[in-house]
């Protein structure tokens, strides 16, 4: 299926995943677009963050966890043994649904991934990330005249966008966003939603939301999972106005309620 003209970035083929006994993805497939952004909704304990986990491998972490199925980025299955982890997730970056911002200066807390990328980076080139990153998140105004301050000391909104600029400054190829603004005033959260909307041409975003109305002004691509199942996936506009199955109707309703 190629829907909308972008090319695919990920596919994912019959993917099924449990922790001990419990199975919590069921034989789900989906391709993910290259410059774009896909959302993904459904009710608490669907799987969504587990099925965003398993896509740059961070369930690994999780000492029960099990999957069967494919992921493949690029072509090129993450999950092979001899697969370098810690590139898969220098490809695919992530932001949680509680800002992580490490307690460190708010410039250090960007610079900190550039330097460890680039060693020799010449400090002229540093500062223009850092400055260039902020700039995107749209934080660069409330923070310039204080970036040798703890980030500690931001909002959680500004924590967030931190956040938010430290992955792009590594410049992943995706970025994987859990949630990223259930907790944010609504400024942080339109600036997060506009920086997406701005910059998809450079990165592929996947972003779960229980904000349907996000997921609408966001999205290209939407996904609907209930039960461990992605029981509908198409354009956003197609799922929102048109939903071919019952359940994601009687979700969509009950959410605009
Ligand atoms: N690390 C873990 N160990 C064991 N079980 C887990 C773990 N993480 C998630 N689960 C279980 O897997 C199921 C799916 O959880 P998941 O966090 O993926 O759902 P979700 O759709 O993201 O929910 P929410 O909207 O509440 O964030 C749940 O039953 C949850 O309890
Ligand atoms: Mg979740």
């Amino acid at each position: 299926m190629n829907m909308g003209g972008n090319a695919s970035k990920i596919v994912v083929n019959d993917l099924s995943c449990w922790y001990g006994p419990q199975n919590v993805l069921q034989d789900v497939s989906m391709e993910i677009y290259a410059h774009a952004i896909t959302g993904l909704i459904g009710p608490s304990g669907c799987g969504k963050t587990t099925f965003l986990r398993t896509l740059n491998r961070l369930n690994d972490l999780a000492p029960s966890f099990r999957h069967q199925g494919q992921v493949l980025l690029d072509g090129e299955e993450i999950y092979q043994p001899k697969k370098d982890v810690v590139m898969v997730r220098r490809r695919v970056g992530m932001v949680f649904q509680q800002p992580n911002p490490f307690p460190i200066s708010i410039f250090d807390n960007i610079a900190l991934g550039v330097r460890e990328q680039q060693p020799g980076i010449k400090k002229k080139e540093l500062l223009d990330i850092v400055v260039n990153s902020l700039q995107r998140v749209y934080l660069w105004e409330e923070v310039k005249g204080s970036m040798q301050t703890s980030a500690m000391s931001l909002s959680g909104g500004q924590q967030q966008r931190l956040c938010l600029a430290r992955v792009l400054a590594v410049r992943p190829e995706i970025i994987l966003l859990d949630e990223p603004c259930s907790s944010l005033d609504p400024v942080s959260t339109a600036k997060i939603e506009e920086m997406m909307l701005r910059y998809k041409n450079e990165y592929t975003f996947i972003v779960v939301t229980h904000n349907l109305g996000q997921a609408r002004r966001v999205s290209d691509y939407l996904g609907f999972f209930l039960n461990g199942r992605l029981v509908e996936y198409g354009q956003t506009i197609d799922v929102v106005v048109n939903p071919r199955e019952r359940e994601t109707e009687d979700y969509l309703v009950g959410n605009f309620g």
